[in-house]
């Protein structure tokens, strides 16, 4: 991605539906031998992944619309989520507690390590035996059966894990009797898992807050499921819009999702407003800089923060950015720093001291959100940036720089160098 910075964005732009709330909605296809439809599907790398893998287990997975998939999962032929898959794409592990819940038989890979932290498994495999699941760890996968049916049960996760509380949640919508997730994760993306399991007949309360209650053993059945607006794509562009100062609408970003960010941005002089669904961000004065750290929802969600911290670079005088959630989420900075930026890390600490003249470099993306920093400080930087591996950026940003170029953002992909 070749981007010439210094544009200001302006106009409208809308947003595309939420990759973190498809993901584990298609693993749910598996609960059911009807058919499930999603409509507002993102056209995104990780979507296409997840449609492989659901075919490989037996389902039918098909685009059946320009932003609809119709899955259906009416025999499930493999029992396997191959190493291959669950290493590019960590959510397909979440297909564990459907495989699990309505054929007694799962075997996934273990993700690994990945760019930004070690990102364990175990509250995932401490969920499926607290219903009552038999569990090995062999030659890197997780090998889960269950002699007879899953049977409810009471979990309390050690941290609000968003992919260890859907995980469980789907095998328990199938599980004999009553599941409690305690200490459950409170992100959209679970709340939007519960109403597509609802709409599947499935009986869950309390999703948002951090007991969910579960009274397993309906028989799901088929449904149709519109998904959200991808709250982290609207905070991206809205971190684009006030680095180039400039003045950007998104009518359709889900405002209310975003209340720490609009705080955040506000703190750092950006205007925000925010009616109902959408927002207008618009900068004319100076960056301030702000203290943020990143939280589990509803605060600061670190799927942010190498993009706020792009912003940050560019305040006048010193912000502060502590990463509480995973512990390896800097990498960003190594490459902001290439292009100028004044940022000093210690443990989960980074200091970012502004303004720095941002200048255009050969970076390199490493993970999905770093990618999308490292756009934001090219839109803010003087002449000509030059990104690569942005492969990382088409598993989780559908046409971003088609909706950044409409923007007026001078923004051009070409063929990356093999
Ligand atoms: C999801 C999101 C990701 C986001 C993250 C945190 C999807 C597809 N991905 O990832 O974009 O950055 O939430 O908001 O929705 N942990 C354990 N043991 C476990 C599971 C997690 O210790 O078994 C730890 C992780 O290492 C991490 C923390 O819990 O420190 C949060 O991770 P988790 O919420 O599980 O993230 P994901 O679901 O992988």
């Amino acid at each position: 991605m070749i981007i010439h910075g210094g544009a200001p964005l302006r106009g409208t732009v809308r947003i595309s539906g939420s990759k973190n709330a498809t993901l584990p909605i298609m693993m749910a296809s598996l609960l059911t031998a009807e058919p499930l439809k999603l409509r507002n599907v993102p056209r995104l790398r990780d979507v296409e992944t997840s449609l492989g893998l659901l075919r490989g287990l037996g389902a039918s997975a098909e685009w059946t619309g320009e932003h609809e998939v119709t899955l259906q999962a009416a025999n499930i032929t493999s029992h396997d989520a191959p190493y291959e898959l669950v290493k590019t794409m960590r959510a397909s592990f979440c297909v564990l507690g459907p495989l699990l819940a309505r054929t007694g038989r799962a075997r996934v890979s273990t993700p690994g390590g990945c760019a930004i932290g070690a990102r364990p498994v175990n509250l995932h495999i401490a969920g499926m035996r607290a219903l009552g699941a038999r569990i090995q760890i062999r030659h890197g996968y997780v090998e889960a059966h269950v002699d007879h049916k899953l049977e409810g049960g009471r979990i309390w996760l050690d941290n609000p894990s968003v992919g260890a509380t859907e995980n469980i949640m789907m095998a328990a919508v199938l599980a004999h009797g009553h599941t409690t997730i305690e200490n459950a994760a409170r992100e959209p993306e679970v709340q939007e898992l519960a109403r597509a399991l609802t709409a599947m007949g499935a009986h869950i309360r309390g999703s948002g807050t951090h007991v969910i209650e579960i009274e397993g053993g309906q028989k799901l059945h088929g449904a149709e499921h519109e998904i959200i607006a991808d709250r982290i794509e609207a905070g991206s562009i809205m971190a684009a819009a006030a680095i180039t100062g400039g003045e950007v609408e998104i009518p359709n970003a889900p405002t209310h999702q975003l209340e720490a960010v609009i705080v955040k941005l506000r703190e750092a002089g950006v205007y925000v407003q925010a009616n109902g669904d959408g927002v207008m961000v618009a900068r004319e004065g100076k960056i301030k800089p702000v203290e943020l750290r990143t939280l589990p929802y509803p605060g600061f969600p670190t799927d942010l923060q190498a993009q706020m911290m792009a912003v940050l670079t560019q305040a006048h005088g010193t912000s502060v950015i502590t990463e509480t959630i995973f512990e390896n989420r800097f990498m960003h900075a190594l490459e902001l720093m290439r292009m100028g930026a004044d940022i000093l890390m210690k443990g989960p600490t980074a200091v970012v001291r502004g303004p720095a003249k941002l200048l255009g470099a050969p970076v390199m993306a490493t993970d999905l959100r770093a990618s999308m920093s490292l756009i934001v400080a090219a839109l803010g930087a003087e002449n000509t940036t030059e990104i690569s591996r942005v492969y990382h950026l088409d598993r989780g940003y559908e046409a971003l720089d088609k909706k950044l170029a409409a923007l007026g953002a001078q923004i051009e992909r070409v063929k990356e160098e093999v």
